[in-house]
């Protein structure tokens, strides 16, 4: 049920406007500093994340701290009834904690030590590095806990990364240890006589050998239990002196290395860092799909409590390939887009434009060129005038009764699988069974497969490989009190050490789906077989779609068959099955069907399963429209990701348009690019 929850910061029930913010590289020019306090009231930015890679500005030798321009800042923010989000410095260590302590350095798969260079270059297992982590984060929050400009504590800066160092592999063998007991266990788990890979020590395991699937898997998961550990690290000092800050950490959406979810549960908000390019290019609408769905997805790993956008750049980025500008309106998108799926902050990278090294020419708030002319300028100052117009938003959810599973751990072990084709394309996957519902504007959570499927109508779980304990059994639940789920090829092909299951897949989803997958077909990216509908299936779908990339042989068991396969050796067998399983539906789609097919497919299932939209209408090409409603006040979010204008049929509701005030029925009219929030009176 939509729900209200508390402002990000708890005294101040408004949406953050602000973001990274390096004053600490202008110490020597403050005239510049009074000029960003006086741009940041034109912007209506009102909070600053500082301090993210302030290390050697507050620890500039061993044990000597000089905290007094943090602190001047912080008092004169604090002046500005401005919040801060304060980090830990740990993304980033002076060279003198590399030169003197080495360790501190990461090592790389090759045994080779890193160099004192760029950031986010650390073992998370030093006993040096964590100690000296605990110290300056124990400092900050010594000094600063009550501090009235305190907001959030912002830990690090994008956790990521893995080290190969003596450390880290004793802690790999440990928490082997912890999660097998013994080496037969390990070894039965890894299927390691495979090539004569049993190990005889545990001294003998190095995550080197991507033969061995289940070693690569356990690594992955290791590699995030550390990250994880080292943060809980961080949090602990923190928490020293100060218990009642929220903490949270940056993430960056669909981070294949990290899983995610293992954070979730020890932050007290999530934040996550986007970069979308919006241009007009030919795949835009699966980025922009994409990019919903990362917002969606950290909504979903707090059980809907709306996120921090920590960093967004207000123009370019500098680390793509092409660093093209956003054109007028896209700021205004890219921010409601964030808002329309859960965010309750805009925050940009960065607020000044550093002068030197390697980000100057990374988009920024503030140019070199030093003013408010700056059409970036002007443009985040209209935001922070629309923000101040939408505090009702704070703490309202989006209504999702459709989740999507998308999960690390399958990814993770679909993609090492050699076979039945390199490529798999997991994410394309999800991509475009959340785009289809997202071009319907369907409200969707996406969720791991380890979460609970609770006030679901519709479950979609494309490409779920491997099934962990438990999962299927909740599945089957789902289908039996009358959830509709959808499975693709692929499906119950592992367990949770990547050992294919035995008797027939989809393994133990064969019952609940009422089907035999007995092979796997792959296509060449320029093939394509057919779907052809059954004359007179119960969804009512007509005529032929392209399918592609993979083709599972299946037997209909209990399942009724809606779909066969148009070519090949297999024509006539079946692409599409459902199965009626205790008061729901399971549905198996053996292919990769096109776009259209799916379009179809999920209107016809929506309609059946009674799952509501953001709006009953449908929608034109290249727009979605999200909702965020309290359950009393609802938002209606209209986002236009094309470059052309768009007219959008909003039915019979009436609504106004918070930011003009004015009466919006009938119709809205989108610019190319443009997005507006409607209030439903
Ligand atoms: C990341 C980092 C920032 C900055 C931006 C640039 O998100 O967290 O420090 O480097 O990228 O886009
Ligand atoms: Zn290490």
């Amino acid at each position: 049920m939509p729900r209200s929850y508390p402002p990000v910061v708890e005294r101040f029930p408004h949406f953050l406007h602000g973001g990274d913010y390096n004053p600490d590289q202008w110490l020597h020019m403050p005239e510049i500093i009074d000029e960003d306090f006086r741009l940041a009231k034109l912007a209506r930015v009102n909070s600053f994340s500082v301090g993210i890679f302030s290390w050697m500005g507050l620890e500039p030798e061993e044990g000597v701290f000089t905290f007094d321009w943090l602190d001047r800042l912080l008092d004169r923010m604090a002046k500005e009834n401005m919040v801060a989000v304060l980090a830990t410095p740990s993304g980033a260590r002076p060279a003198w904690m590399s030169f003197k302590y080495p360790e501190v350095l990461r090592v790389r798969p090759d045994g080779i030590r890193n160099r004192h260079n760029a950031r986010h270059n650390h073992c998370m297992t030093s006993p040096v590095y964590r100690e000296k982590v605990g110290i300056i984060n124990g400092k900050l929050a010594e000094r600063y806990h009550d501090h009235p400009a305190l907001g959030v504590w912002h830990l690090s800066n994008e956790y990521g990364g893995e080290c190969h160092c003596p450390l880290c592999y004793a802690a790999f063998r440990e928490w082997l240890k912890q999660r097998y007991g013994t080496l037969d266990a390990l070894n039965e788990a890894w299927w390691s006589a495979f090539w004569s890979h049993r190990y005889s020590d545990w001294d003998q395991i190095e995550p080197q050998d991507g033969s061995v699937h289940g070693l690569m898997l356990d690594w992955m998961r290791f590699v995030t239990d550390q990250t994880v550990d080292f943060m809980k690290h961080e949090i602990a000092a923190l928490r020293q002196f100060d218990t009642k800050t929220p903490c949270t950490t940056n993430m960056m959406g669909t981070f294949k290395p990290l899983n995610y979810w293992r954070f979730a549960p020890e932050l007290d908000v999530i934040s996550w860092d986007c970069y979308p390019s919006y241009h007009d290019r030919p795949n835009q609408l699966d980025h922009a799909a994409h990019i919903s769905l990362c917002h969606d997805l950290n909504r979903s790993m707090r059980g809907g409590q709306p996120f921090m956008l920590m960093e967004s750049s207000p123009s370019a980025q500098n680390w793509q390939e092409i660093n093209k500008l956003k054109s007028p309106g896209v700021l205004k998108l890219v921010s409601l887009q964030a808002i329309a799926h859960g965010a309750d902050t805009i925050q940009y990278f960065q607020y000044r434009k550093s002068r030197g090294s390697a980000e100057k020419f990374h988009g920024a708030v503030i140019d070199h060129e030093g003013t408010e002319k700056p059409r970036v300028f002007r443009e985040v100052a209209e935001v922070g005038q629309m923000l101040e117009k939408l505090d009702d938003v704070i703490g309202t959810t989006v209504p999702a009764e459709t989740a999507l599973i998308f999960d690390w751990e399958n990814w993770w072990a679909v993609e090492e699988a050699r076979g039945p084709r390199r490529d798999k394309q997991y994410m394309a996957t999800c991509i475009d069974h959340y785009r289809t519902l997202w071009s319907k504007g369907v409200p969707v959570k996406v969720i791991d497969s380890e979460q609970p499927f609770d006030g679901c109508k519709l479950l979609v779980a494309p490409m779920l490989y491997m099934l962990r304990p438990g999962v299927a059994s909740r599945i089957a639940e789902f289908v039996q009190k009358g959830g509709t789920f959808v499975a693709t090829y692929l499906t119950g092909i592992a367990d949770e050490s990547d050992l294919c299951f035995l008797g027939g897949w989809p393994g133990p989803l064969r019952e609940v789906l009422g089907i035999w997958a007995e092979e796997i077909d792959v296509l060449y990216d320029d093939e394509a077989n057919t779907v052809v509908l059954q004359h007179g299936n119960p969804l009512g779908l007509t005529g032929e779609f392209a399918g592609r990339t993979f083709c599972d042989q299946i037997h209909a068991e209990t399942a009724q068959v809606l779909a066969t396969y148009g070519q090949s050796f297999y024509a006539g067998s079946p692409c599409l099955t459902v199965n009626e399983f205790g008061s729901g539906k399971a549905y198996y789609l053996a292919t990769r069907a096109e776009q259209s097919f799916l379009s179809s497919f999920y209107d016809a299932l929506l309609q059946q399963a009674g799952v509501s939209k953001a709006l009953e209408t449908e929608l034109p090409e290249g727009v979605t429209a999200q909702v965020r409603t309290d359950g009393d006040k609802e938002f209606l979010f209209l986002l236009n990701f094309l470059a052309s204008p768009a007219e959008v049929c909003l039915g019979d509701g009436s609504y106004v348009e918070v930011v003009s005030g004015d009466t919006v029925k009938g119709k809205a009219q989108l610019d190319g690019h443009g997005s507006m929030v409607l209030r439903k009176v």
